[in-house]
C-alpha cells in the first residue's frame, strides 16, 4: 500500500524533482492532506500512511484522480487507441465536448500528457509531446493501474485551501505548495491565486499551528520571511531539475535537455533536525 511512484500527471511548478529533498524534512504522521495537490507530486512520492486527503480548487484536475482511482480500466479501455499526436491534442482541446465526468477524466488525462509542460489553463495548453521525453500511450495503462491503486481510501476534494485547513484532523501533516508568492504563475493553473490568497493562508495556518504540522514552500523573497518569521524554521533549499525541449509548442524540436536549479524556502512549524534521529518509514525498503 506505500508504494513510491511517480504522479500520473505533468505538473506546472510540481515539485517533481525536489521530492526527496522535501520527503526528507517531513515528519512521522498518520494524517496526511495536500490543500494545494496538483499533480500531487509529494503524495506519491512518499510512503502512504493511514489517511490522506488531497484537494485542490481545480475540479477538472480532481475528477481525473477520482476517475483514475474508481475507473481505472474503464479509462484505459477509452484511451487504449489513442496515439500522441498534434492532431488528436488539437481535436480534445478545441472540438470535443465532455457530456460526463468520465468524458471529462478522459481529455483532462490525454491533454495533460500531451501538452507543453502539462500546463492546463486552455489559452497556454499546447502540444508538447515528445516520444524520447514523454510517457508513451503504451505505458499510460501502466501509470493509472499504479496511480488508482496508491488513490483507494484516499479522499480527494475539490474546495478552497482554507475549507480543508480548518477541517483537518488534529496532527495532521500539511504538505502545502501554493503558487510563488513574487512571481505570477496565473498562465499555468486554470485558476488565479491572488496577494489576498497568500495572506489568507498565512491566517490559516498561523491559526492551525498549533495542532497541525506544516511543511511550506515557497520562492525566496522579503515578504514570504517576513510573513513567516514566527515558524520553528526558514530553510533555503536547492535542486537540480532539467526542462526538455521537446516541450517546446513552438517548433517542437529534439534538442537536449536544458538544466536548471529549482531554488526555494522550505518554510516548517516543527524541529526537523530532530527527525534526523528518528526512524522515518517515509520510504519504504525494497
Ligand atoms: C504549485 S501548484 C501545486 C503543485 C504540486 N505540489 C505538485 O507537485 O504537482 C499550486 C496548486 O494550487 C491550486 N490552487 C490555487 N488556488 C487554490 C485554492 N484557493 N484552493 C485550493 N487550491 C488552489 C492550483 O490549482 C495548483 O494546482
Amino acid at each position: 500500500m506505500g508504494q513510491e511512484i511517480n504522479s500520473p500527471f505533468r505538473y506546472a511548478g510540481g515539485k517533481f524533482y525536489a521530492r526527496k529533498l522535501i520527503i526528507e524534512h517531513i515528519p512521522q504522521h498518520s494524517y496526511y492532506v495536500e490543500p494545494l495537490a496538483g499533480g500531487a507530486s509529494i503524495f506519491f512520492a512518499k510512503y502512504k500512511v493511514e489517511n490522506n486527503w488531497l484537494n485542490d480548487i481545480d475540479e477538472d484536475l480532481m475528477n481525473c484522480f477520482a476517475i483514475i482511482r474508481d475507473h481505472p480500466e474503464e479509462l484505459i479501455a477509452r484511451l487504449k487507441d489513442e496515439e500522441a499526436t498534434k492532431d488528436r491534442h488539437a481535436f480534445y482541446k478545441n472540438e470535443f465536448r465532455p457530456k460526463t465526468d468520465f468524458d471529462r477524466a478522459v481529455r483532462w488525462f490525454y491533454l495533460n500528457r500531451t501538452s507543453y509542460s502539462g500546463i492546463m489553463n486552455m489559452q497556454n495548453c499546447y502540444w508538447g509531446y515528445g516520444d524520447k521525453y514523454s510517457m508513451r500511450p503504451a505505458n499510460w495503462p501502466r501509470n493509472i493501474r499504479q496511480t488508482s491503486l496508491k488513490l483507494q481510501n484516499v479522499k480527494l476534494t475539490s474546495l478552497d485551501f482554507e475549507e480543508v485547513i480548518n477541517e483537518a484532523e488534529d496532527g495532521t501533516f500539511l504538505f502545502v505548495d501554493p503558487p510563488y508568492f513574487n512571481t505570477d504563475q496565473d498562465k499555468f493553473y486554470a485558476h488565479t491565486f491572488t496577494r489576498d490568497d497568500h495572506i489568507r493562508l498565512y491566517n490559516v495556518l498561523r491559526k492551525n499551528a498549533n495542532r497541525l504540522m506544516f511543511l511550506l514552500t515557497y520562492d525566496n523573497s522579503y515578504e514570504v520571511r517576513e510573513l513567516y518569521g514566527w515558524v520553528q524554521e526558514i530553510l533555503e533549499k536547492e535542486w537540480n531539475y532539467t526542462i526538455n525541449r521537446t516541450d517546446d509548442q513552438k517548433n517542437g524540436t529534439n534538442r537536449k535537455g536544458t538544466r536548471y536549479k529549482g531554488k526555494e524556502l522550505f518554510i516548517l512549524n516543527y524541529n526537523s533536525v530532530a527527525l534526523a534521529s528518528m526512524q522515518l518509514p517515509l520510504f519504504s525498503k525494497s
